[in-house]
């Protein structure tokens, strides 16, 4: 059963709904009707408590024909749209992306992956992205001049993402540099390296690629921060404290010498000494999907199911990847799960939709959500089909909708710090 199914069986008390609950009863509502909410807003669920920043993408009202066709009459006009296109429109989703959507994708992958695949569809004139803000930036960077990347729904934001602005970030950046300085020690290692996590702003990416930074994903984080071990003496590290601090302590760096800087705070909340005596700087910054995830949830899973692998996101809370078997992106997962003896037992901790599909893709193995509460990516999640009719079927008639396109000024020093990832090899 796919998760948008079971939101609806549960929301409807009907028969067959899961036992479990959601974590926000307004999943059951259509995403248009957030677009049409006076201030911009994550949508239901895990990113409830995150205000989203006024000046986070807004989308505008889906035509009221997609808002009203039936599901079978929005798979129609889809294919038909797609038939029609060809080889000129490639459609990339995420992992995280809803089955009703991803059902159309040409390739789905983790953020790496996608990042990848944007380059090799040169052929494509048009890229339509069913994933979040931050990915298409990306892809709009990596690929032609004469490639245009669509986001059906603008509103499929990131709340991580927006935690860390490149003005707070600049702001940080010159209080270290008041404390640092720039020039390199002895062996010519800057005082800081700046490393951003894919999911962030273009803005972000082109301001580490203007300080001898570097992007990294979740399946390259290690073998990025290596890199930039080796020229600087310390990372700033943004927008996600997690994957920061558990894969730097899995590199050995004591926690001691990682300090949080909170943007909100006077010198981020931290002291002079402690960020002289730091190795990685910690942006505070989070995922409201995999903060949700607990140790207490693993030690039930682990009695529920003796034997069971459990493997997490690391975005999860450093106490819960202590706890796991294993953690890792999620092709990592995905990977991990395809390998596996028939018969075998995973608790996995990330997205729902995830999760689902690879339970219905092995159905040799036992696969569950660590988090018993139905809870998708919320932004991610307000890419409904009836958007995918919208912006396919105007390309047919000629017209290119929801188009993301990053400025030359930010494209090229962001080019510069993915490129730098693209070389890393994992
Ligand atoms: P991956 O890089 O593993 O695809 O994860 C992206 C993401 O947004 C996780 O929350
Ligand atoms: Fe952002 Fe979390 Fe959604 Fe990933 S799962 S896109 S980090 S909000």
């Amino acid at each position: 059963m796919s998760v948008t199914t079971a939101i609806q069986l549960i929301s409807r008390g009907e028969a067959g709904a899961p036992a479990v609950g959601t974590c926000s009863p307004n999943l059951a509502r259509d995403p248009w009707a957030f677009d049409a909410l006076p201030l911009p807003d994550y949508g239901p669920g895990a990113s409830m408590h995150d205000a989203a920043p006024p000046a986070t993408p807004r989308q505008g009202e889906l035509p009221e024909a997609y808002r009203t066709a039936p599901a079978e009459e929005l798979d129609r006009r889809i294919l038909a749209a797609k038939e029609a296109l060809g080889d000129s429109v490639v459609i990339l989703g995420h992992f995280y992306q809803r089955d009703e959507v991803v059902k159309y994708a040409d390739f789905v992958g983790d953020s790496y992956q996608l990042a990848r695949a944007a380059t090799e569809r040169s052929s494509a004139e048009a890229i339509i992205f069913c994933g979040v803000h931050f990915m298409a930036e990306t892809a709009d960077m990596l690929s032609t001049p004469q490639q245009a990347v669509i986001l059906p729904n603008l509103a499929a934001g990131c709340s991580m993402a927006d935690m860390a602005d490149i003005d707070s970030v600049s702001e940080c950046w010159d209080q270290l540099t008041e404390l640092f300085g720039s020039e390199p020690d002895a062996s010519g290692r800057q005082p800081v390296i700046p490393v951003t996590y894919m999911n962030s702003s273009a803005a972000l990416k082109g301001f580490c690629g203007e300080h001898g930074g570097i992007v990294c994903t979740s399946s390259n984080a290690a073998a990025v921060l290596e890199w930039a071990f080796e020229r600087g003496q310390r990372v700033l590290f943004f927008p996600d404290q997690h994957l920061g601090r558990n894969t730097a302590k899995a590199m050995g760096v004591p926690l001691e010498q990682m300090p949080m800087w909170n943007p909100r705070k006077a010198w981020g909340g931290t002291d002079e000494q402690t960020l002289r005596d730091s190795r990685v700087i910690l942006w505070h910054g989070f995922c409201s999907v995999h903060k949700r995830f607990t140790v207490e949830q693993i030690e039930k899973a682990r009695a529920d199911f003796p034997g069971v692998r459990v493997i997490v996101h690391p975005e999860c809370p450093m106490p819960v990847v202590d706890a796991a078997d294993e953690s890792g992106s999620t092709d990592y997962i995905r990977k991990a799960i395809d390998a596996a003896a028939p018969g075998s037992t995973f608790a996995i901790g990330t997205e729902i939709n995830m999760v689902n599909r690879l339970a219905a893709q092995y159905p040799e193995h036992t696969i569950f959500c660590l988090d018993p509460v139905i809870c998708p990516c919320s932004t991610m999640y307000r890419i409904h089909p009836g958007y995918l009719a919208w912006v396919l079927e105007g390309l047919v008639e000629g017209r290119v909708l929801n188009r993301i396109t990053v400025p030359d000024s930010v494209a090229e020093p962001a080019r510069v710090a993915l490129n730098r990832m693209l070389a890393v090899q994992p």
